[in-house]
């Protein structure tokens, strides 16, 4: 299969060489399973200043991503594509809420065009006529949308085919839906159990004794146990009580910390 693409338009293009030159994404690259492009905004500019914003209309703080400049980027980089398929994503905080659902349903996308937002925001025109979705990482403001990019493509390329050498690694994480149950799972998201490596013993603190038991019915029901403790601890509303399965309220009704 071609490389999954990743079409990054921006007016930082040097921000992006460290990030993704580390780890995961970037054995990804090595391995051809995605390929990341970066496109400078103001290469599309047609000024000598090479001017990518300009005042809001109506008066107010900041400046605003013209729109000239990143209509002929999106079209540059689109052409450059024989099928049309790049899939147009705005990084705002003005964006639907990213989560692994969104990342899982990118990871089945081709091509992907990240814009990356900046001062006030980007011309609306630009966003009716050529996004197809406005993408937030989460409720607070950053300066810009590059670091919102930077992870996106790291939530999304590592779920791609190949990019983990143990697929079955991203099936018990947080948000995805089983975290140590026994089949069937029901089908609710919880964040991930707890996970402990040697010594056995550090400095007296020890490992959880069921861990090392070998008992593997005992273990799934302790992660599902602990999973449940720590979403119950840091995210409550992940959990609804009514929804859950008979054998995780018997885990959560069993647990000193409900
Ligand atoms: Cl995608 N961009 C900016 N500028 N701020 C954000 C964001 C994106 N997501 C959360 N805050």
């Amino acid at each position: 299969m071609s490389p999954a693409k990743f079409e990054i338009i921006t007016i930082f293009p040097e921000f992006f060489s460290s990030p993704l030159s580390f780890g995961i994404v970037s054995q990804a690259i090595k391995k051809k399973i995605v390929e990341i492009h970066i496109h400078d905004l103001r290469d599309f500019t047609l000024d000598r200043h090479r001017t990518a914003d300009d005042r809001p209309f109506g008066g107010g703080e900041g400046m605003v991503l013209k729109p000239e400049p990143m209509f002929r980027a999106i079209r540059a980089v689109q052409s450059q594509d024989p099928d049309r398929q790049g899939h147009v994503i705005l990084l705002t905080p003005q964006g639907k809420p990213f989560n692994q659902a969104l990342a899982y349903r990118y990871s089945a996308f081709r091509r992907v065009v990240l814009i990356c937002g900046r001062y006030e925001g980007v011309d609306e025109r630009v966003v009716e006529a050529l996004v197809d979705d406005e993408i937030s990482i989460g409720d607070y403001v950053l300066t810009g949308g590059e670091l919102a990019a930077c992870v996106f493509i790291d939530a999304v390329t590592r779920l791609l085919p190949g990019v983990l050498n143990n697929q079955s690694s991203t099936v018990n994480e947080s948000f995805s839906s089983i975290s140590g149950s026994s089949s069937p799972s029901p089908d609710y998201p919880l964040l991930d159990c707890p996970h402990y490596t040697r010594p056995e013993d550090f400095e007296g603190i020890k490992v959880p004794e069921v861990l090392l038991s070998g008992d593997h019915t005992k273990i799934r029901q302790w992660r599902r146990k602990k999973a449940l403790e720590k979403t119950l601890k840091n995210r409550p509303d992940l959990l609804e009580y009514d929804l859950l399965s008979e054998e995780d309220r018997r885990l959560l009704r069993s647990s000193s910390k409900f």
